[in-house]
Formats: structure tokens, C-alpha cells, sequence
């Protein structure tokens, strides 16, 4: 059954005995360009997608913030006054967007409310981001909290780094809070400013999920952003977005062989996520899924966080005469590609890829043709 406020409103006062006041919903995302970029203060192209996290919910004349989880049948409280770390689950994103909240200053009240989502986990379309701008949406409705985007961003992004611990950029939760419906939005990520950008007219965005996920990610997206800062560093700019390819080719001799093509890579994928978001006002697919090819490449050998699966993936996505262009997409290793296609055959083009995928690789993956959705909202 389709999620919507009807649904919601059901468990809801199954579980509490009456109606929420308000239903809040926060997308995940799949990124079209622009990749390991937003912690270089650069470009991404990103789009929120039709899966989400939802919760319903209603105030409480209390501190507490008492949740429970459809998908995971569990639930789990906590008060304002005393937020303490728990074991990793669900609730320590929410948890952890309280926090946040709080250390900005912002004063909240307690609710209740219950939990779901079916944006899928641990693939690289950003279920965590969604569940902590769903629970900054949720906060901000009960505490009458003015919905900014690009701060309650910021601190979504603050809950992931300092709470739950994970060193990601700005992308993920800008997209889920201000995406726009079927547009996909250019985020320069050191003004915070979103531009949203029309996809190109007769396209549709497939997620390509490899069924692959990879432990090492962690260490080696930290990896990945200590040798961006050291080539920052050694080019003299505060951050790669303020290099050219011309200025980083000069100084090649000095660099580290690896920390040059980490620069490489983030210099170029900055100018062709530019360039993309041109190509798509202009409406040209062609061009647009010709610099999504480009970026692939870069990702997968000068920064090279792809993977087998993912250049398999990719290729088998290719290879179909209605795309005009697949990249592995997210922070990689694992997980998704995402395919730029023609939407009269975008269902051939799913049902075709997925088997050569799974006959080449031995491995079922799961195919999304998505929507652009519009970011959190209080219905
Ligand atoms: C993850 C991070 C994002 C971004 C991407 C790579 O999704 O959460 O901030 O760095 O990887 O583009």
C-alpha cells in the first residue's frame, strides 16, 4: 500500500488512541552529478525521489520524545532534558537531530509519533538524511520552528557528523529539505544556494542498485577528504573549489601522484556538474548523459571509489539504446548507479539492465524508475 497521510493517520491512532495533529514527509535522494564535491565546497546536482520517511505525530504537554517504528515493530522514547548516546538504531538520528537543534539554540517541546519510510537501506539514496529531516520537520512543526532549509541542513548535517558519527558533507540532507517536484537542484555547497534545474523533458532517472554494499566506506570517504584538504593545501585555495585544472597541472610535479588525480577528479566533476545544470536548461539529454559517462570514469579511476559491480552496472545500463548516459552515484564502493533514460523506455530499459546485471554478476539488484519529488513538508 502507497504511503500517504491517510495511511499514517491510521497507525497513528491505532497505536495512541487518536488523530495526529500533523504528517511530516522527507525524501531520499539520488545525486545526477557533482560526486564527492560537496565537501570541497563545490557543485551537485542532486534530486529528491518518490521514497521517504514519514512520521505522524501530535505534541505532548511533556519533555519526551516517544517514537514508534512501523518497519522495525519497536519502540523507543527519550526526553529533551537528557539526551544520551544509545546503541545505533533508528531513534539515535532523531536523537541526534534534537541535539542539534537544541546546541543551536532552538527550544523544543516533546510529541509522539510513528515511523516509516521506504526509501531502502544502506544503498546510497540517503535513508538516514531523510529520517533526520523528517524528525527536523517534525520538531520544527511542533515548536512552531520557521522551516529553512538550508539551516535545519546544516544541522541534520551536524547530527550525522557529531552524533551518529559519520563524517559526510552537506548534500544528502540540503536535498532532502529543499528539493523541488521534477527538478533536480544545483547546490553550491559553500553559499548553501539552490538552484533547481529542470530535468530535460521526455527523460526519466532509473536507480540502478547493485545489491552490493561495501564496510570500508567510512574510512575511505575519510580517506577520500584528507587527500582533497592536502591538495587544497598544496595549490595554496581553501578548498578545491577555488582550483583550476590548469593551476593543479602546474603544480603536478610537486604533488603526490594520488593526490593529484583526487584533485583531478574534483576539479573536473565541479565544472561538468556546471556544465550539466546548463545542459539541462537548455533541455539536451544527450550532452547531459554524455558528462554523467564522463563523470563515471573520473570517479572510477582518478578518484576510484567505484567497484566491479558498479562498472558492470554501468555498463550493461549503457549499453541500452535508450540511455543516454549511467554513473555509479553516492559515496560508492556499493550500493547505486543511476541512469539518465528515454521515459517511453525506461521500463525496457530497467527489465533489460537488471538481467544482464544479474546474469553477468550472479547477483539480483533492485531497479527504481524515479520521480523528482519536492523536499520535507508538515501536511
Ligand atoms: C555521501 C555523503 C555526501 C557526499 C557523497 C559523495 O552520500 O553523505 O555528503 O559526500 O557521499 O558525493
Amino acid at each position: 500500500m502507497p504511503l500517504d497521510q491517510t495511511n499514517m493517520s491510521a497507525r497513528f491512532a491505532e497505536c495512541f488512541g487518536h488523530s495526529p495533529d500533523w504528517t511530516v514527509r522527507a525524501p531520499g535522494r539520488v545525486n545526477l552529478i557533482g560526486e564527492h564535491t560537496d565537501y570541497n565546497d563545490g557543485f551537485v546536482l542532486p534530486m529528491a525521489i518518490d521514497r521517504a520517511v514519514w512520521i505522524a505525530l501530535r505534541p505532548r504537554d511533556d519533555r519526551i520524545v516517544s517514537v514508534y517504528s512501523i518497519d522495525y515493530n519497536q519502540a523507543a522514547e527519550f526526553s529533551l532534558d537528557l539526551i544520551e548516546r544509545g546503541q545505533p538504531g533508528w531513534i539515535e538520528y532523531i536523537k541526534g537531530m534534537a541535539w542539534s537543534l537544541q546546541q543551536a539554540g532552538y527550544i523544543l517541546k516533546g510529541w509522539e509519533g510513528v515511523l516509516t519510510g521506504d526509501v531502502p537501506l544502506g544503498a546510497g539514496l540517503s535513508s538516514s538524511a531523510a529520517l533526520e529531516m523528517a524528525a527536523a520537520r517534525a520538531m520544527a512543526a511542533v515548536a512552531d520552528i520557521p522551516w529553512i532549509p538550508a539551516e535545519m541542513a546544516k544541522l541534520g548535517q551536524r547530527a550525522e557528523n557529531q552524533w551518529v558519527g559519520v563524517n559526510c558533507g552537506i548534500m544528502d540532507q540540503l536535498i532532502s529539505a529543499a528539493g523541488r517536484a521534477g527538478h533536480a537542484l544545483l547546490i553550491d555547497c559553500r553559499a548553501l544556494h539552490t538552484d533547481p534545474t529542470p530535468l530535460p523533458e521526455g527523460t526519466s532517472v532509473v536507480v540502478l542498485d547493485t545489491s552490493t554494499r561495501r564496510g570500508l566506506v567510512d574510512s575511505a570517504y575519510n580517506e577520500r577528504r584528507a587527500q582533497c584538504e592536502e591538495a587544497a593545501r598544496s595549490l595554496g585555495v581553501p578548498a578545491l573549489r577555488d582550483a583550476t585544472i590548469e593551476r593543479l597541472e602546474q603544480s603536478a610535479d610537486a604533488m603526490d601522484p594520488v593526490v593529484f588525480r583526487r584533485a583531478r577528479h574534483v576539479i573536473s566533476e565541479n565544472a561538468r556538474t556546471l556544465r550539466a545544470a546548463q545542459t539541462m536548461r537548455r533541455g539536451d539529454p544527450t550532452e547531459l548523459g554524455r558528462l554523467m559517462a564522463e563523470s563515471h570514469r573520473s570517479l572510477r579511476d582518478d578518484y576510484q571509489v567505484s567497484s566491479d559491480e558498479l562498472d558492470a552496472m554501468v555498463e550493461s545500463a549503457s549499453e541500452h539504446g535508450a540511455c543516454f548516459g549511467a554513473r555509479m552515484t553516492g559515496a560508492g564502493f556499493g550500493g547505486c548507479a543511476v541512469a539518465l533514460v528515454r521515459s517511453e523506455e525506461a521500463d525496457d530499459f530497467a527489465r533489460r539492465t537488471a538481467a544482464e546485471y544479474e546474469q553477468k554478476n550472479n547477483r539480483t539488484p533492485a531497479v527504481y524508475v524515479c520521480k523528482a519529488a519536492d523536499g520535507a513538508e508538515a501536511m
